[in-house]
């Protein structure tokens, strides 16, 4: 989307269900809560009107206009580079095939452009984490826009589940993946990271610390051989590792991105891949 572009989003409040709506210029439908957000590429007055009058169950509590460069804050320097990755946003822009190095992401109005420093922290993880090891089977918590869990494939993880609460972004994540050609590697799909979750050998977490408090105390969170974590400001970085399981240790010291750090914990010792290339850290 051109970040000049201007976003219209309704805010509405009511109904149980993210609703059905096939309205001209409608970009996605975000549920958040009690609440509904209705994002358009154009002024949709007229048809969110029309959509109440036949949904009385909802009503407009907000709208917002505004540029979809300053809901998103994209880079004005395109394509970027984090950690092993270059990244376009602009995919109508690149005209280029994606490579493995080269992650083509239309985030949509989805989190994981890879710009903000939790998602930069985490594809420094990875790219660092699979210098040394090589994790098959990786779940994403949290996908947003799929960045990590294409990053992931990208880096030679064979199956990959990416997982959203939210519908919108479980539709935006599929797409990115088609486009960077990694559709059978990954499998993205609606659910709640608080409910039951599949096992893997490398997990992805950029949720948000409210998130990490609960999930840190599950069983669950020493199930897998290495955490990527994320999502938390640095005045939390104690209170998160003293959370971590018992047994479980960082892999390297916080990757600190603009204040946000990034932890990459191993719970049980990590097996060393066939690319092993030992402790050293490269300068990503
Ligand atoms: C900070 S964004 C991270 C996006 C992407 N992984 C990245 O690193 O850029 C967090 C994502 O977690 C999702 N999320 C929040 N709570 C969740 C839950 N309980 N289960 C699954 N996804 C959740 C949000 O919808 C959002 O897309």
């Amino acid at each position: 989307m051109n970040p000049q572009q201007l976003l219209y989003i309704y805010e509405l409040k009511g109904g149980v269900r993210p609703p059905a709506v096939d309205m001209k210029g409608l970009l996605g439908v975000w549920p958040e809560g009690e609440y509904t957000y209705l994002f358009f590429s154009l002024p949709a007055e007229a048809a969110v009107a029309a959509f109440l009058d036949t949904h009385p169950e909802f009503r407009l509590t907000d709208y917002y206009r505004l540029r979809y460069g300053d809901w998103q804050d994209l880079a004005e320097g395109e394509p970027f580079q984090v950690g092993r990755f270059t990244i376009s946003t602009r995919p109508d822009r690149s005209g280029e095939a994606a490579g493995d190095n080269h992650l083509l992401i239309d985030p949509g109005v989805m989190f994981g452009s890879g710009l903000h420093p939790t998602t930069r922290g985490c594809l420094r993880a990875l790219s660092l984490l699979y210098l040394r090891l090589r994790p098959a089977r990786v779940l994403d918590l949290g996908t947003g826009s799929g960045i990590l869990a294409i990053a992931a494939a990208k880096l030679g993880a064979t199956e990959v589940e990416a997982v959203d609460i939210n519908p919108l972004a479980v539709s935006t994540a599929a797409a990115n993946c088609r486009r960077n050609k990694v559709e059978e590697t990954v499998r993205v799909r609606l659910g709640d990271a608080r409910g039951d979750l599949p096992s893997a050998d490398l997990l992805c977490l950029n949720i948000h610390l409210d998130f990490l408090r609960t999930f840190l105390s599950r069983p669950e969170a020493r199930a897998y051989g290495c955490v990527i974590l994320s999502g938390f400001l640095q005045k939390h970085l104690e209170e998160v590792i003293s959370l971590l399981p018992g047994g479980s240790r960082l892999e390297l010291p916080p990757l600190i991105e603009n204040g946000l750090p990034t932890l990459i914990v191993a719970n049980h010792p990590c097996e060393r891949g066939v690319n092993d290339h030992g402790p050293t850290e490269p300068s990503f």
